[in-house]
């Protein structure tokens, strides 16, 4: 999993063919926590819709889209006169994104399986992008930017979800750190590129943004609690769809990985409250525009 920036050749390749892979395995899961996905992140959502400037009309392009929540809520939002392309790098996905889109009587919805890095839609073709949890997954985040940046006409806007610093979002530490410990490897430099939390040192992605030429960038830091039932209803989402906790875990006997889930737990447990269970996390929203005038 490991892969830098300056390698974009072969260990890209790898790390992208290795990522696929995790993410068709994943995709039913992801998309069988539909709702809860959708509660969890519905506000800062719509805060990425407004700051992204998706309204009635606009085209939208939707990177690493996932099964699609997002890109219904902006199919509702751009209304039957505009349009929005949703594109991930797992055909499995895309799949699923597909089908809800025509579920929910989308017309104006489109997807492509599609790496962030190199998407191939038309240069100035888009009013809007916009990228919920997938673009710290790029082993080349500044190449995805330059593409949305291509993508959208002078003038658009762009606006991506990342997770925050390690600290803001103790479910994620405590499950990679567990999953490491008992697959025997050692703690991982959380900000190494193609990682989970890789886009959360402060400042780091406000510079990627003003590298791929945006203007007027801005981030905002913003709270999103899980809240469900119990923390085996948030390990049941993690079971079947965090992908890089499971890539991980994959590598043990079913025995071992057990030892490793029961660890979790018992560390998850600590977010149980008199209501159930609530784990927090905290996104980072960037938004920037394409300059009227490239300089
Ligand atoms: C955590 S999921 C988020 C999906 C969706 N945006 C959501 O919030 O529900 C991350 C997604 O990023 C996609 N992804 C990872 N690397 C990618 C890349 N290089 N290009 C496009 N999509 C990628 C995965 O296939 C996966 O669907």
């Amino acid at each position: 999993m490991n892969t830098s920036t300056s390698d974009p050749g072969h260990g890209c390749q790898a790390f992208k063919a290795s990522m696929r892979a995790q993410w068709n395995t994943a995709a039913t899961g992801w998309n069988a926590h539909g709702a809860g996905i959708h509660a969890w992140l519905h506000h800062s959502t719509e805060a990425m819709c407004r700051m992204a400037g998706v309204r009635a009309g606009a085209r939208v392009l939707d990177v690493a889209a996932g099964s699609g929540d997002q890109t219904l809520t902006i199919a509702q939002q751009v209304g039957a006169q505009g349009y929005v392309l949703a594109t991930d790098l797992s055909p499995a996905i895309v799949a699923l994104a597909r089908d809800n889109a025509a579920r929910a009587g989308l017309a104006h919805v489109e997807t492509r399986v599609a790496d962030g890095e190199d998407l191939g839609v038309p240069e100035a073709s888009f009013d809007a992008a916009v990228c919920r949890l997938g673009l710290m997954f790029f082993p080349d985040p500044l190449r995805g930017l330059r593409e949305m940046h291509r993508a959208l006409r002078p003038g658009g806007g762009v606006c991506t979800t990342v997770f925050s610093r390690p600290e803001k979002n103790p479910c994620l530490t405590i499950l990679m750190s567990t999953a490491l410990k008992h697959a025997g490897l050692p703690a991982r430099d959380p900000f190494i590129p193609g990682g989970l939390l890789s886009l959360g040192q402060p400042g780091r992605i406000d510079a990627l943004f003003r590298s791929a030429g945006f203007h007027d960038v801005a981030t905002s830091a913003v709270d999103a609690v899980y809240r469900l039932p119990s923390v085996d209803h948030y390990l049941a989402f993690v079971r079947s769809s965090a992908s890089p906790i499971l890539q991980i875990l994959g590598q043990l006997d079913a025995a071992a990985a057990e030892a490793a889930w029961v660890d979790m737990r018992e560390r998850l447990m600590v977010f149980t409250t008199h209501d159930g269970w609530e784990g927090p996390n905290e996104l980072l929203l960037t938004a920037g525009r394409r300059p009227l005038e490239t300089t």
